[in-house]
């Protein structure tokens, strides 16, 4: 069996319709259990013995991050291992180590945990998701961000699902860490020229030091500690290591992943 955790998520959700609804998801109500029409059971990563787990069973283990992700993601591993699970496989981010900064480094962590833990494992290490983009342009049709003229190769997040499911429903495979991005790497003044062709107004991307990232994003409600790390964050992904494109996606699905231009429709 298939169980898929982080259900209800922009990849959880996409990856359902991939595998035809042959899986079971974790979801932690009910009612979603039946929105998403296939087998469901309820279970909260918080409480790791809740997420039943059966021997051969492959283990799709995604979430949000919160404050306790590290522990109860290991948790999970931990009980998977014991259990004898087939494989589990996470979604991480591309690069990252456990002294990343914030999510970077509990993703980190959690990359580290299992690949200690026996299980077999395939972890996909994505870049930026397209599904984020428009929702950073504000009124008045500005990017703010600390990238510089760093290019990423933003991903569509329905391509790392449909990798997830191609891995899954195959013979378990080595460990191995895929790391995923779109067909191209645009600078973010080329996204807004996109984002711009795309929603019909203006979008510009206003590049700020780490400095100017920081405040502004204090000024929108992050505590301090947290908005210099993510304008740092911001700044590092800017020095270019998501800047290169891998074949990862086509080499896995026999067809390019989505470019910008495609998702943005
Ligand atoms: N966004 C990016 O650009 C990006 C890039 C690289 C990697 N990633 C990683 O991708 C992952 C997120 O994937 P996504 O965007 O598909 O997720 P998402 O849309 O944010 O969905 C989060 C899922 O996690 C579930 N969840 C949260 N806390 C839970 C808990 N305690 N127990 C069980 N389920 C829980 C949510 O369930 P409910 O519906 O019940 O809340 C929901 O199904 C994160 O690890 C993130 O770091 C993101």
């Amino acid at each position: 069996m298939i169980v898929v955790t982080g259900a209800t998520g922009t990849i959880g959700r996409a990856l359902i319709k991939e595998l035809g609804g042959v899986t079971r998801a974790v979801v932690r109500r009910a009612e979603q259990g039946e929105e998403l029409g296939c087998e469901y059971v309820v279970g909260d990563l918080e409480q790791p013995e809740t997420i039943a787990l059966a021997p051969g069973d492959r283990l799709f283990l995604n979430s949000a991050l919160w404050p306790g992700f590290v522990r109860a993601h290991r948790a999970v591993i931990d009980r998977a291992a014991a259990a004898g699970v087939a494989q589990v496989m996470t979604v991480s981010v591309r690069g990252v180590t456990s002294s990343s900064l914030l999510g970077f480094g509990m993703h980190g962590q959690v990359d580290e945990h299992l690949k200690a833990s026996g299980v077999p494992w395939s972890i996909l290490a994505p870049v930026g998701f397209m599904q984020n983009l428009a929702g950073d342009v504000d009124e008045e049709g500005r990017i703010f961000g600390s990238y510089g003229t760093g290019r990423v190769g933003y991903i569509d997040a329905r391509d790392i699902a449909a990798v997830a499911a191609a891995l899954l429903t195959r013979p378990v495979g080595a460990d191995a860490t895929y790391e995923l991005t779109g067909p191209v790497a645009p600078t973010h003044d080329e996204i807004a020229a996109e984002l711009t062709r795309a929603l019909g107004r203006t979008v510009r991307y206003v590049d700020l030091s780490v400095e100017e990232a920081a405040v502004h994003l204090e000024k929108r409600g992050m505590p301090g500690e947290a908005a210099r790390d993510l304008a740092l964050l911001m700044s590092q992904i800017g020095d270019g290591r998501w800047g290169s494109t891998t074949t990862t996606v086509a080499d896995i699905l026999g067809r390019q992943p989505r470019s910008l231009r495609e998702f943005l429709g």
